[in-house]
């Protein structure tokens, strides 16, 4: 979305902050994002049409907006997504259309664990976002920058300029390593090289970046601890609500207000089982957030310490970050669910299991998420199975 937003600043003699928009939209996806562009008039979008089509993207809906788009302005997202060659994961012998249904049946009743998905950190990669955020909430400058730069495993232009890097810490010598399309790396080398591989140095050189940038990883470490803290919860307590919940009382939860009324639940209330598990919350780390008061808030304790966060206050005045936290909900319901089951050909001819006949099966699945639920996630608890 980043580079689709850049290649759109260049042909309109804009900058990138010129466009504002609610949401992050995933890489590896056809996927529709409303926009909003300053400075810019209709007739001169619909002008560049033709061009950015050559980019494989399209315009549409276009008309004149009244005001900017915030992150968080966004009720949710709609899927619709195919998912080919099904076989049951393990050898056994039952019906595979009734595994499935039963399977969809299942996450559309009782709903599915809320988890942040693996896009947010980075999966597959040596360094997750989430170090990088924990590194800068510990004022760690340089092992951030570092923990950055860290190349994988992998012999080509950019990692062997990375490597360079960690080796000889010389910004200017990787620079001339590293091509040209790699912005953001550039942004940061230019300004270690002008400022000094010094932990003030690597301060300057994260203002090269956006601040939603610098946000972003600290919300990736606070994602990683509310996922595990959800693991914990539902392995000690289930999916009874108990003393020293916490639990949201208003219909919506918006990530995006941390001033969220939140409630600790009673003995008498737990008693009484006025709650439901689809009401409990967890704090998303922050200054402002409150703790459950049961083993779950001592877990976050434990956690903290862990990671030697301890006194952390969750701002960072050095990279003018300051972190409120808010409220996530456990569990999770998909909308408007709907889906099919289809028979199709085996495109890549290497059809096992049930099906001799060249086909295979295929499921058609569509619904909506609540704004920042994950798809992944709710299909993760479909299929029994990591992507
Ligand atoms: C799966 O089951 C079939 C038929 O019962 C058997 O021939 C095959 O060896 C089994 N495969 C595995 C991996 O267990
Ligand atoms: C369900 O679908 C309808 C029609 O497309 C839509 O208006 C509504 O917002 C959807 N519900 C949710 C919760 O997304």
């Amino acid at each position: 979305m980043f580079e689709a937003v850049g290649v759109l600043a260049i042909k309109l003699g804009v900058i990138p902050s010129d466009f504002s928009y609610a949401g992050l939209k995933d890489k590896k996806a056809i996927t529709y994002q409303s926009m909003v562009v300053r400075k810019v008039t209709p007739e001169r979008l619909k002008n560049i049409g033709k061009e950015i089509e050559k980019k494989r993207m399209n315009l549409f809906n276009i008309r004149s907006a009244d005001d900017f788009l915030r992150l968080g302005q966004l009720k949710g997202n709609h899927f619709d997504i195919v998912i080919r060659n099904l076989r049951n994961q393990k050898n056994d012998s039952a019906n595979l259309r009734e595994r499935i249904l039963e399977a969809i049946e299942n996450v559309k009743n009782k709903g599915f664990v809320n988890y942040y998905g693996p896009q947010r950190f980075g999966m597959g990669r040596k360094v997750h976002t989430d170090q990088i955020g924990l590194a800068l909430l510990k004022s760690e400058m340089v092992k951030s920058v570092k923990l950055f730069l860290t190349p994988e495993d992998l012999d080509d232009p950019v990692n062997r300029a990375k490597k360079y890097f960690l080796q000889t810490e010389d910004a200017r010598g990787t620079l001339s390593l590293l091509p040209e399309f790699r912005v953001r790396e550039r942004a940061l080398l230019e300004s270690l090289h002008r400022f000094g591989v010094t932990e003030d140095g690597c301060v300057q050189a994260w203002f090269s970046f956006p601040h939603s940038m610098r946000v972003f990883y600290v919300h990736a470490y606070s994602s990683r601890v509310w996922n595990e803290a959800v693991s914990y919860r539902l392995a000690t307590y289930g999916s009874r609500v108990v003393e020293g919940d916490l639990v949201c009382l208003d219909e919506d939860v918006d990530e995006n207000f941390p001033n969220t009324k939140v409630h600790l639940v009673t003995k008498e209330e737990e008693a009484a089982n006025t709650y439901a598990i689809r009401q409990v919350v967890l704090p998303v780390l922050g200054y402002s957030i409150q703790y459950p008061e049961n083993r779950v808030g001592q877990w976050f304790q434990d956690t903290l310490r862990r990671d030697g966060l301890q006194t952390c206050r969750f701002r960072v005045p050095a990279l003018k970050l300051n972190v409120p936290g808010c409220y996530r909900q456990i569990l999770k319901h998909p909308h408007n669910l709907s889906y099919q089951l289809m028979e199709e050909q085996d495109i890549d001819g290497k059809t096992e299991g049930p099906h001799t006949d060249g086909t295979t099966l295929s499921l058609s699945i569509s619904f909506d998420l609540d704004a920042s639920c994950y798809a992944t996630v709710c299909l993760r608890e479909v299929m029994k199975h990591d992507f």
